[in-house]
């Protein structure tokens, strides 16, 4: 039984279909269907990631801290965010901002401490909102106790390390590996940053010119799974209800397939369904098709990975993305690969799609899409069977802020980190701090969006972003449970959910129109949209028109 398929390539009645390349048409079957996600509260989940360093500092570091959480929970709550994953917030050497770990089961004193961590997840459990954290299991800092201990004993094999005599005789290095500081002897190898060695699970094959390489099953390697295991509890245990796993694809080595990676994960949610019911995984890996299998309940697209190396992600987003006023741009790389996708993974678990995150390097608000442009893609994002999911500011149309300065490790990712803007008050209401002492500037933009003023405007895109919202939790058609049918993946992309309402977005400045072999369209209401009529068995939608309309039931 599968939840949705589709079938490719038959053309639909519509006005400029010649223009539309791709037309895809989905089955609108009612049949009983597993409920995605493997019955996790993940399918019906609004996720909203927060850059903890950036969103309300309370203590008047200029840093954001998890007192300025709690304070701004009422605001997540009144935009209808139920679900928030904050980017790591444990003692770190900040050379990666954070992702470099030196304690997994501590608290950064910047942020606060382990009471404050209890005090989010209370507070936010009474408003209804799940608090998810980050689970870098694939590298610790080189400041982490277990590394330094790597470092005195050459038996120690937490990490993967190459002995002298295993190098090469002429003093070169092995792609990866990193000269040991010392007073352990040889190379150890590094996963992202040279201050982040790799946890060591092992090498799925062996290769005799690499004799460093361990079995998955080795003392080191399996050592590492309990300390994960440890971590998760520890965390679990204090009320969070679950992990976005950092570079989830990359924990064992030379691994084609990802078959030891993913019996790796598969054992981790096989020990989460026994001892933390209800606890969710979801994969920084961008692929849903092979990361849902491996036993994650939900992965997000990414700008990499998957098919096409990140294709439906930048397709949408980047690179001559679909959502530009240009119009060149096409849907159809998207929807194949989701379709695809969601046909694999089944109700096994559930796609997510960002329009932005922490290394994304770029905005809706990117400095090229103007604000009108910026409705059409909410409404897609919120009306598309995936776990929709906000980046802090992005419901305000923040900009990426173009020539900041680096600021830990952040390597041209700085741009979306900028402190959240909160009102018109000093530094944006960010921080009490003088403005040279904030983690990042504010956006110098004096027309810059702010969430008080948007609050105040009804007409605003925050008010839109949280119609949208109310609407998918109000109808289940709108939410990932329920069919898409696709009529046109052009311009405008046209759906209905459910076989109920119908989304029609034309995020191109061109005004378009669209047939709609539907005899309900007539008489269609809209309750949510703008720049779009109906006119017999068509629409006609101005240039970013976009609308939402019921058909009945
Ligand atoms: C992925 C994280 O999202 C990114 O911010 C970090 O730099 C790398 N992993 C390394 O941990």
């Amino acid at each position: 039984m599968s939840r949705r398929s589709f079938l490719l390539g038959t053309s639909a009645a519509l006005a400029g279909a010649a223009a539309v390349p791709g037309v895809v048409h989905a089955s609108s079957s009612r049949t009983a269907r597993l409920r995605p996600g493997g019955s996790s509260w993940l399918a019906d989940a609004i996720l909203y990631e927060l850059y903890p360093q950036s969103f309300a500092d309370t203590d008047g570091d200029g840093i954001g801290d998890l007192a300025g959480v709690l304070e701004r929970l009422d605001y997540l709550d009144w935009l209808g965010v139920d679900t928030v994953w904050m980017n790591p917030i444990f003692p770190s050497p900040l050379t990666d901002a954070g992702y470099d770990i030196s304690d997994y089961t501590g608290v950064h004193p910047r942020y606060g401490t382990a009471d404050d961590v209890v005090a989010v997840v209370e507070a936010a459990r009474r408003r209804g909102i799940r608090i998810l954290f980050d689970l870098v299991a694939g590298h610790s800092s080189d400041q982490h106790p277990w590394f330094l201990r790597s470092l005195e004993d050459e038996t120690d094999h937490r990490y993967i390390w190459a002995s002298p005599e295993q190098l090469p005789g002429d003093g070169s290095l092995p792609e990866e590996f990193v000269a040991s500081p010392g007073p352990r002897p040889g190379a150890f190898y590094m996963n992202y940053y040279e201050t982040q060695p790799a946890i060591n699970y092992g090498y799925a094959r062996s290769n005799p010119d690499e004799p460093w390489r361990q079995p998955v099953d080795a003392e080191g390697p399996r050592r590492n799974r309990e300390a994960m295991r440890e971590i998760m509890d520890h965390w679990l245990s204090m009320g969070i209800s679950g992990f976005r796993c950092d570079m989830a694809a990359t924990l064992v080595k030379d691994d084609p397939g990802w078959v030891e990676t993913g019996k790796l994960w598969g054992e981790f949610r096989s020990w989460l369904e026994t001892h933390h019911p209800g606890a969710v995984m979801v994969s920084e890996w961008g692929d849903p098709a092979t990361s849902v299998p491996a036993g994650f309940h939900g992965d997000f697209y990414l700008p990499v990975n998957g098919p096409g190396d990140g294709a439906p992600w930048r397709s949408l987003w980047r690179d001559d993305p679909y959502f530009s006023a240009s119009g060149t741009g096409t849907a159809s790389t998207f929807v194949r690969a989701w379709s695809e996708a969601t046909d694999t993974i089944g109700g096994a678990g559930v796609t997510m799609m960002p329009i932005a995150n922490h290394d994304s390097a770029t905005r809706l608000n990117d400095g090229v899409r103007a604000a009108e442009e910026f409705p059409a893609a909410w409404t897609f994002l919120l009306t598309w069977p995936f776990v929709p999911t906000l980046y802090y500011g992005e419901e305000i149309g923040m900009r990426a802020v173009p020539g900041l300065p680096d600021v830990e490790g952040s390597q041209g990712r700085q741009n979306n980190r900028t402190p959240m803007q909160w009102d018109d008050g000093p530094n944006a209401g960010f921080s009490d701090a003088p403005a040279d002492k904030l983690y990042l500037p504010i956006d110098p933009d004096p027309a810059r969006p702010t969430v008080a003023a948007q609050i105040g405007d009804p007409d605003s895109l925050l008010h839109l972003v949280r119609r949208l919202i109310r609407l998918r939790k109000h109808h289940p058609e709108l939410g990932v449970g329920s069919d898409v049918r696709v009529l046109t993946d052009g311009y405008p992309l046209t759906y209905v959910r459910g076989d109920r309402f119908l989304v029609t977005v034309n995020p191109s400045r061109d005004a378009v129109t669209v047939d709609v072999p539907d005899e309900r369209i007539e008489h269609a209401h809209r309750v949510e949209g703008r720049g779009v009529r109906i006119g017999g068995r068509g629409l006609a939608v101005d240039g970013f028109g976009y609308a939402i309309l019921d058909l009945g039931r």
